[in-house]
């Protein structure tokens, strides 16, 4: 049987949710949002998260920063150093000092980024090493800033795919050295790596993808991702994973899912 590990994360209420920019292609600032679903959506995430025993912290969410509540772009943080974002588009920027201001808060010292990079957004921890995600958001120059800041092999994978902009979008850490991934956000070289590294890997077909099945928060047994990713769900039952389905779609109009609401704390 597969066993959790208690994790601690950071989490933004939406209190400020709305689409009021468009940064990548699900955000149609035309389109109504609801505030109100939002926070309920969030809610039921932060407590299913507290439910299964993990920890959950809050940072206090910004006037005029609506995508704050999306807080694994906020920074990246292994073996309790901290690596700050910097934000690719000026909308976002005021967020990361932010989320430094709460670190520094916490105990926890933080290194200065030189180059562009969304946090937890596009650097994903397997345990033996970090998948960094480039091509739409973090500069690839920024790689060399987490491998030095963490001392852990980076493996740069490159996205190709609009629709899936950060790595959280397109691939999931489950369990120590287990991923599952859509190789169709991936450019064939990246698309390679994945295969070599992970040939037993849970690969998603494009619906799955589509409705951000990837973007999903695993603790080793459970796994909290879109609902209407039927097909991953079926999939990670058979691995012998405990999926479960939560409703995200009103953060999904700003192109986030569940992982995108909660950044790991991992203190050691
Ligand atoms: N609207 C936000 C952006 O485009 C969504 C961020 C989603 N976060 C994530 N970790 N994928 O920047």
């Amino acid at each position: 049987m597969r066993s959790a590990r208690p994790r601690r994360f950071l989490m933004c209420p939406p209190t400020h949710f709305e689409v009021t920019y468009s940064i990548n292609p699900w955000m149609e600032p035309d389109k109504p949002t609801d505030t109100p679903t939002a926070v309920v959506q969030w809610e039921r995430l932060r407590n299913l998260l507290l439910g299964l025993g993990h920890r959950v912290d809050e940072i206090t969410p910004l006037p005029g920063q609506p995508d704050m509540v999306f807080a694994a772009n906020g920074a990246t943080m292994v073996a309790g150093r901290v690596l700050a974002a910097k934000f690719r588009y000026p909308q976002r920027v005021d967020e990361s000092p932010a989320y430094q201001t709460w670190f520094r808060d916490h105990g926890f010292p933080v290194i200065d980024a030189r180059f562009v990079n969304e946090g937890e957004g596009d650097y994903l921890v397997t345990g033996e090493r970090i998948l960094a995600g480039t091509g739409f958001r973090t500069d690839h120059r920024s790689h060399d800033e987490a491998r030095a800041a963490f001392g852990l092999p980076v493996v740069p994978l490159e996205l190709v795919d609009p629709n899936f902009y950060h790595l959280d979008t397109a691939l999931a850490v489950l369990d120590h050295e287990e991923v599952m991934y859509y190789p169709g956000a991936f450019a064939a070289a990246s698309q390679a790596v994945l295969r070599e590294l992970y040939p037993d890997a849970i690969t998603a077909n494009r619906a799955d993808a589509e409705v951000f099945g990837l973007n999903a928060i695993s603790d080793g047994r459970h796994v909290l991702l879109s609902g209407q990713a039927t097909g991953l769900i079926d999939r990670l039952r058979v691995a012998g994973f405990v999926p479960i389905g939560v409703d995200v779609t009103e953060l999904l109009k700003a192109g986030g899912g569940a992982k995108c609401c909660a950044l790991e704390l991992r203190e050691e």
